[in-house]
């Protein structure tokens, strides 16, 4: 980080000035951070933290990443944007790398996470309809309970978060909820209809759920002999959070659409992708979906250099190897203000003793000492740090983590 700050008002006034002019959609930890690099960030007033949160993995590789900051650097000086009205020369290169990186065929390029699984919805009903049969108007998808797929209509209308639901009806029909991890509620849920199986291979904001080992393969070898599509949301968990480039991987399965978003923009811009076979995403055709900003090159120069990042296995194997010190130091909180925790890769759920704190309670004494975290529900909290953090700096915060908890 070189040049101070220039803001010139300081932390706490700039948290009122957000009040009567922002939404309140959002409740953050009292920071007002002015730049970042790497896995750390500072505030107005010079203050540094360790951000173990990167952006719910957005900031896979870290913030400002020289690679990526360089490939927005050339793309800005020469086009940022056509629209799909006409073809530039970034689309094909980023689709081709991206296919090859997620072993697919095909990639239908959008923005935010939740235009991806948006995407990926109206893909499935397309495949049912032009494929599969269903009968006009008739497709099912059938998702997890305390799923997270983010916040449009159609989205909440198949969450069972009622703060996400409540006073947004009325809801897009056709989704069946059935209980995560359980192979027997997901049989008897699919039939005829259905088009898809929508899940997340581990289920980030319900605090990092993650399926007993047999469940990705079981929703696979399911969807398969039932007819119908495996749509996996790996928006959070994909691209190297969890030790490998997807987390179905864990159980060497493929899905047959894949959603990506967050790390895909390198923390730079917004990028997201449905990728999945020829046979899945050609059911498209021209006119029938579609984005001004999906695909364009500043996006797609930003997005081939993150594969080409991913492409190394370096940082795949940085988050396996440090999630094993992730994972050492949490269970050696466990009676000590941890009461469990769930982790893969540099990505973990902590479930705090409730006597100590809400969720939130900690993370504000964390943000204190020094360390970014934010709470999920109730006394879990999540830890994701960018998966450029050093052994060294992710045992700091572990240290940290104990100090809050433990004085
Ligand atoms: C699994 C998953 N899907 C979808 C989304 C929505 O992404 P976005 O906020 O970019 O719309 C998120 C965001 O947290 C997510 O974790």
């Amino acid at each position: 980080m070189t040049a101070p700050a220039r803001t010139a008002r300081g932390s706490e006034e700039l948290i009122r000035a957000e009040e009567p002019v922002l939404a309140h959609n959002y409740h953050p930890l009292p920071v007002v951070v002015a730049r970042a690099e790497g896995a750390w960030v500072e505030d107005v007033e010079g203050r540094r933290y360790l951000d173990m949160l990167a952006g719910y993995s957005a900031l896979n590789f870290g913030h400002r990443h020289p690679a990526l900051v360089e490939a927005a650097h050339r793309q800005l000086d020469r086009l940022t944007l056509t629209s799909r009205a006409f073809h530039n020369d970034r689309l094909a290169g980023f689709a081709e790398r991206l296919a090859a990186l997620t072993g697919t065929d095909m990639v239908l390029p959008m923005n935010t996470g939740a235009e991806a699984v948006e995407s990926g919805i109206k893909v499935a009903r397309k495949w049912a309809y032009d494929v599969k049969g269903v009968p006009a108007d008739r497709a099912t998808i059938v998702v997890a309970a305390d799923n997270f797929h983010g916040r449009t209509t159609t989205i909440v209308s198949f969450s069972t978060d009622e703060t996400a639901r409540s006073g947004f009806g009325p809801f897009t029909p056709g989704f069946r909820i059935v209980p995560y991890n359980d192979l027997a509620a997901l049989e008897a849920a699919v039939d005829e209809t259905t088009a898809a199986v929508l899940i997340e291979p581990i289920q980030g904001e319900a605090g990092v759920l993650i399926p007993d080992d047999g469940y990705l393969a079981g929703v696979r070898e399911l969807t398969r002999r039932k007819g119908c599509l495996f749509v996996a949301d790996e928006i959070q968990s994909g691209l190297g959070r969890t030790g490998h480039t997807l987390a179905v991987e864990h159980e060497s399965v493929v899905p047959d659409v894949v959603l990506l978003g967050k790390a895909l923009g390198g923390g730079i811009v917004p990028v997201s992708a449905v990728v999945g076979r020829r046979d899945v995403l050609g059911v498209l055709h021209p006119g029938e979906h579609g984005s001004t900003f999906g695909g364009n090159p500043l996006a797609a120069a930003v997005g081939t250099a993150v594969v080409e990042l991913l492409e190394t296995g370096a940082f795949q194997r940085r988050a396996a190897e440090l999630g094993a010190v992730l994972r050492e130091g949490l269970a050696a909180l466990v009676g000590r203000g941890v009461v469990g925790f769930r982790a893969r890769g540099l990505w973990a759920g902590v479930d705090v003793d409730p006597a100590l704190g809400s969720g939130r309670e900690i993370s504000e004494r964390l943000m204190r000492e020094g360390i970014l975290a934010k709470d999920t529900h109730g006394s879990t909290i999540r830890l994701a740090p960018p998966l450029t953090v050093t052994a060294e700096e992710l045992t700091g915060a572990l240290g940290t983590l104990e100090k809050v908890l433990t004085s």
